[in-house]
């Protein structure tokens, strides 16, 4: 019996997650279905309870559903509790689990794709809304020396606070409005912010880059002014969108679900010549 499962979100036409997962499924030999469901922005409970009805064993969750998914499920684990959203629902014995891999294909991305050491590296995440919130844990997990800077810099210190009263990274994070990390420069530097979609940049500057930093953009398929930003930088900057991340987030989530973990990089490649 094929195993059935789907990503819900609104709108969902763009997904690329059918692909990734249909790629995972045949190179790892596993017998499922993934298909794209658009839920109503008000019908995102009923379209789950549908889908458990039907047998479907999980299923992912994006936008705008994560926080709807969080409240809905039976247990959480600690990263999607910490998150507070879901990406990632397993149906097993009338129970809905929730899960949120998003910080972890992160990580993943730039340690074993890119090869890029995260412990001890100074790494300045921009944005305190919910993608911001899904990477906290999983980035003080693999080391980083962590600084968070937004707009509204209130969000950024609780977001911090959030952490640091829990004593999980080495190091304290340090959080507050772009314009306090104006003389600091970082090794890795993170867009979260939404700013990719309305053609904004957050408040940083070239100097915000350390030499041979990391600018990742967890935006994707699209020219965005932060790319510009480190492409003018002459300190040899590397820019990467997330793409990468999306992939590994899937892979984390088909792991989840099937106990096999795909290889990437060939899924990553195939996605990007699209
Ligand atoms: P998401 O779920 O994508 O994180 P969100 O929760 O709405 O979306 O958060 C959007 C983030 O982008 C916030 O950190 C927001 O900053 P504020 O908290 O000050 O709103 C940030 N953002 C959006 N537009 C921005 C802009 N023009 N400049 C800087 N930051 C911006």
């Amino acid at each position: 019996m094929t195993d059935k499962y789907a990503v819900i979100g609104n709108p969902i036409w763009h997904s690329k997650s059918p692909l990734i997962h249909a790629a995972f499924a045949k190179q790892t030999h596993q017998d499922i279905s993934y298909e794209a469901i658009e839920a109503p922005l008000d019908g995102f409970e009923v379209k789950v309870r549908g889908l458990i009805a039907q047998d479907y064993k999980g299923a992912n969750v994006t936008v705008p559903f994560k926080f709807d998914a969080f409240k809905l499920c039976d247990e959480l684990t600690q990263r999607a509790q910490l998150a507070g959203a879901v990406n990632t629902l397993t149906f097993r014995q009338n129970k809905i689990f929730g899960d949120n891999t998003d910080g972890v294909g992160l990580v993943a991305d730039i340690t074993q794709n890119l090869n890029i050491a995260i412990n001890q590296k100074s790494v300045l995440l921009m944005g305190a809304g919910g993608a911001a919130y899904g990477v906290v844990l999983p980035l003080l997990e693999a080391g980083a020396i962590l600084s968070i800077a937004n707009r509204t810099p209130e969000k950024a210190t609780q977001l911090a606070n959030t952490f640091n009263k829990l004593e999980i990274g080495k190091f304290e994070i340090n959080a507050g409005e772009f314009l306090k990390f104006k003389n600091q420069s970082f090794d890795i530097v993170i867009n979260a912010t939404s700013t990719g979609l309305t053609d904004d940049l957050p408040d940083i500057s070239v100097n915000n880059f350390a030499a041979n930093a990391l600018a990742y953009d967890m935006m994707y398929s699209r020219e965005t002014k932060f790319k510009k930003l480190a492409e003018e930088s002459d300190k040899q900057v590397k820019f990467t969108d997330g793409l990468g991340m999306l992939v590994q987030q899937a892979a984390e989530a088909f792991y989840v679900w099937r106990y096999i973990r795909p290889s990437t990089p060939p899924v990553i490649q195939m996605i990007r010549t699209l």
